[in-house]
């Protein structure tokens, strides 16, 4: 079947993307779903940092390429041996593919499955094959389901059912942003009631770390960026206090504000630096939280003296220690009864045609999610 989709060809051309183009919109072959596989008709999919990281090359990629690993859409074919998937069923799409049998899977850690990160690695399928060509050359896939296109083909590990009555366009989020975000704070940290919780970097992942900590109850929700218009944001959505990374006062001006620093930082900036200040801003005792995915060459260091005198925590966090089968669906109903507005973190629909722009606003930092609705 042929397919619109969004192709990488060359990683690290210069901005602005909207003039050097380094994804282009093209005719390409998809086939059809492979044992344990489905077929999704794509109804929207979210602009993540990470795909931006891989556009300007801070990670190696198989190429070409078709990104995008935060979507919703329609199951449209089946292929044999699915069990939980049926045609017609409305689905999230995320980058968690757990094998549901090596030790990571069966210990409740779907996302750091071995298995399928081998697989994933090398920009295919499971089975190690690709299921997208154009003239017959092999694109290769991300995350294992390529979603910056009119159809996706993807195992249905990959992927959860939801409410058909649920708006797809930000069900999507779920499927990444908000999957990292909120799950950092209720899995990969649980944060208490009337914690001390600092968020760094306000993205779409960054803002829904905020959603979660005004969700368990978090006393001071202090919200830290470089652009006033997502300090604002923050403050729409439930953060008590907002401060200006770039302010050289920052990070005493949290400390007199909590009483020696917060009990939780979560760092979602994807630098370095944001790493340094939310380490920065962590109280003795107190636990810095990252799912910050900066160059794959970077290094962050912290004082060995302050670690261990003031017994601090350093975690990552990958997609928010989810089990997506078990989690979407739990976030979506909250969503579902106004306790988490993830609408709020949608900045602009937008169409395929207009990824590059939209890769141009992501990268100056301005705007949330953006979304792609396919038509
Ligand atoms: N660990 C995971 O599972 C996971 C999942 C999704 C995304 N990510 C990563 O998380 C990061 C954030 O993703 P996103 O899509 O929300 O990104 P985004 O580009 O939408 O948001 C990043 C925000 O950080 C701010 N920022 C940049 N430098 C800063 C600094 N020095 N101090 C404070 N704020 C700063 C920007 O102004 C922006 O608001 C990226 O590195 C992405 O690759 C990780
Ligand atoms: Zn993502
Ligand atoms: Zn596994």
């Amino acid at each position: 079947m042929r397919m619109r989709a969004a192709v990488l060809h060359e990683q690290g051309r210069s901005k602005p993307y909207a003039e050097s183009t380094p994804l282009t919109v093209e005719e390409l072959d998809i086939e059809g779903p492979r044992e344990g596989e489905v077929l999704i008709e794509m109804v929207a999919a979210g602009l993540c940092h990470s795909d931006l990281s891989t556009i300007e090359g801070q990670r190696p990629r198989k190429l070409p390429t078709v990104l995008g690993h935060e979507g919703g859409g329609v199951v449209r074919d089946v292929g044999p041996g699915v069990r939980e998937l049926a045609v017609g069923d409305h689905v999230v799409l995320g980058p968690v593919l757990g094998c549901g049998e090596c030790r990571d899977c069966l210990s409740g850690h779907p996302a750091l499955c071995t298995a399928s990160l081998a697989a994933k690695s090398q920009g295919m399928m499971l089975d190690g094959t690709s299921r997208l060509s154009w003239n017959g050359e092999k694109i290769f896939h991300t995350s294992g389901v390529s979603c910056f296109a009119e159809f996706s083909v993807a195992s249905e590990l990959s992927v959860v059912a939801i409410d058909p009555e649920l708006p797809l366009a930000e069900a999507a989020l779920f499927g990444c942003a908000v999957m990292t975000g909120l799950g950092s704070v209720v899995n990969t940290a649980r944060v208490p009631a009337g914690a001390a919780v600092a968020v760094v970097g306000l993205g779409g992942v960054g803002l829904s770390a905020i959603l979660g900590a005004v969700l368990v109850g978090a006393d001071r929700i202090i919200a830290v960026d470089l652009h006033d218009e997502k300090l604002s944001l923050a403050g729409e959505i439930g953060a008590t206090h907002s401060f200006r990374a770039s302010d050289p006062d920052c990070i005493e001006a949290v400390r007199e504000l909590t009483g020696g620093g917060v009990d939780f930082a979560f760092e979602m900036s994807g630098v370095t630096q944001g790493m340094k200040t939310a380490y920065d801003l962590v109280r003795r005792g107190g636990t810095m939280v990252t799912a910050s995915l900066p160059n794959i060459a970077d290094e962050f260091s912290v004082n060995a003296y302050d670690l261990v005198s003031g017994e601090k925590s350093v975690r990552g966090c990958y997609m928010g220690s989810c089990v997506p089968s078990r989690d979407i669906p739990k976030f979506l109903r909250m969503y579902k009864r106004g306790r988490l507005p993830v609408e709020k973190l949608m900045s602009a629909l937008i169409t395929l045609d207009d990824i590059n722009t939209g890769y141009d606003r992501l990268s100056d930092g301005k705007v949330a999610r953006q979304v792609i609705e396919f038509s």
